[in-house]
């Protein structure tokens, strides 16, 4: 089999590290993948955005089974065209997709089939919004309804930051039209937890929950980031609480969504945030989570091809789809000022005896060498039968790992081994 991957970054490079344990699958083309995924896939210069172009790439190379794994390609209906193609696709239509391409779209699911989210308001004018924030409970959480880059947030904790907030994002248009709608949401609390599901519109699986590092500096300090490092599973995602959150969140939103006509098929990831008065969804995103991706994958047992093609067929019920009951922990190597300015254009080097899988994000190969070529460059990913040997094998490998500029955080999994510990 022929299988193509649309996408670019460490969590793309996990997706087909997992693929290739598949014996039938014979040639992975990564579109456009990068310097370190050149090592496990071929790379095609396609940009993940370019659906006319990876539409004419599948029909030329006899693609089998396309995977969508980013957000704007999703969004945009690339897997409506590729299908359209007669190229069989993992990943959510257009219509489905929408759960993550606007906010606004996702909220109103949320209240209308009473599904636990905070509450909130939708603005689709700047003037009322201000007016709404001169009085509404502080923080305030603000948030662009489409699609930005993961930077569409902004928790504002005094009233002149609210005000700052609704004008960057509405008047001064910073994240373009994603901001010509807006959502101010209640102010909610608790440890986060992130579920990917398998989803082929009626059955969902949970797969292993994970936690991830969104601050750039230790102690969840700094800038939000695209996440810098990530543990599973998630020791706060108790059984009892998996168990409320499939009854809850997960049954009813894929139901949801299918009444709404918009069957959705693909990964679905739940954000999700345990509160005081219990799980609630603080967002939904309509792919593979990154860097989530790096932790779950390494502990599937079963076959992620099989599972992906059961999300399509309609057949997820009664397919096999296991996970170990292992811990694994992602470590991301970043260059040094990341997420704001940063250099890049290093070696990246790694000793013969690092232990650890090592999923590229950022990176370009040029004369044999691989360069550093982004803001999150890699990630070291180690998986062992408990978080604590998780956490020690996967920083043990980030010292054997060089490159200039390396910066990264040394307390991922700290909060999750003293949750542990109580
Ligand atoms: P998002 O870009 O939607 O992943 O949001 C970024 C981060 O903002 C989340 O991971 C949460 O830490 C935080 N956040 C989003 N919504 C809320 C909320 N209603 N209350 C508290 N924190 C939130
Ligand atoms: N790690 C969060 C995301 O993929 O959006």
């Amino acid at each position: 089999m022929k299988i193509m991957v649309i996408g670019g970054g460490g969590r793309e490079h996990a997706i087909i590290r997992s693929l290739r344990k598949n014996q039938k699958i014979s040639e992975i083309y990564a579109l456009p993948g990068n310097g370190g995924i050149a090592a496990d896939a071929v790379c095609v210069d396609i940009g993940a955005k370019d659906i006319e172009a990876q539409v004419c790439f599948a029909k030329e190379n006899g693609i089998d089974f396309a995977v969508v794994a980013p957000d704007d390609p999703l969004v945009l209906g690339a897997v409506d065209a590729l299908e359209a193609a007669g190229i069989p696709c993992f990943g959510p239509d257009k219509k489905a997709a929408i759960i993550e391409g606007s906010k606004v779209f996702s909220k109103n699911l949320m209240k209308k089939y009473g599904i636990p989210t905070a509450a909130y308001e939708v603005f689709t004018d700047a003037e009322t919004a201000l007016a709404y924030v001169k009085t509404s409970p502080l923080p305030a959480v603000i948030k662009a309804d489409g699609l930005a880059l993961g930077k569409g947030v902004i928790i504002a904790e005094t009233r002149e930051d609210a005000v700052a907030a609704v004008e960057t994002i509405m008047l001064d248009k910073k994240f373009g039209d994603s901001g010509n709608q807006i959502v101010i949401e209640e102010f909610l609390t608790g440890p986060e937890v992130s579920v990917l599901s398998f989803t082929d519109g009626k059955t969902v699986i949970p797969m292993v929950s994970s936690m991830d590092h969104k601050r750039a500096h230790d102690n969840d300090e700094g800038l939000n980031t695209g996440g810098m490092g990530t543990i599973a599973p998630n020791p706060y995602y108790t059984p009892e609480i998996a168990r409320r959150c499939m009854d809850e969140i997960f049954r009813p939103t894929v139901a949801a969504m299918a009444q709404e006509g918009r069957p959705f098929r693909g990964c679905l990831y739940f954000g999700l945030m345990l509160t005081p008065n219990g799980p609630k969804v603080i967002e939904y995103n309509c792919r593979f989570g990154d860097p989530e991706t790096q932790v779950v994958l390494p502990l599937m047992e079963s076959d992620l091809l099989t599972a992906m093609q059961a999300c399509r067929a309609g057949t997820l019920e009664e397919t096999d789809v296991r996970f170990s009951s292992g811990s694994a922990c992602c470590v991301v190597m970043a260059s040094d000022g990341y997420p704001e300015s940063y250099e890049k254009g290093y070696e990246i080097t790694v000793d013969a005896d690092a232990e650890a899988e090592i999923f590229v994000a950022g990176a370009k190969r040029e004369d044999g060498k691989l360069i550093t070529n982004g803001g999150r460059v890699l990630g070291v990913t180690a998986a062992a039968n408990d978080l604590p040997r998780a956490i020690s094998k996967a920083y043990a490998a980030v010292d054997k790992v060089h490159f200039g500029n390396a910066y990264y955080r040394h307390d991922i999994g700290r909060r999750a081994l003293r949750a542990l510990d109580t």
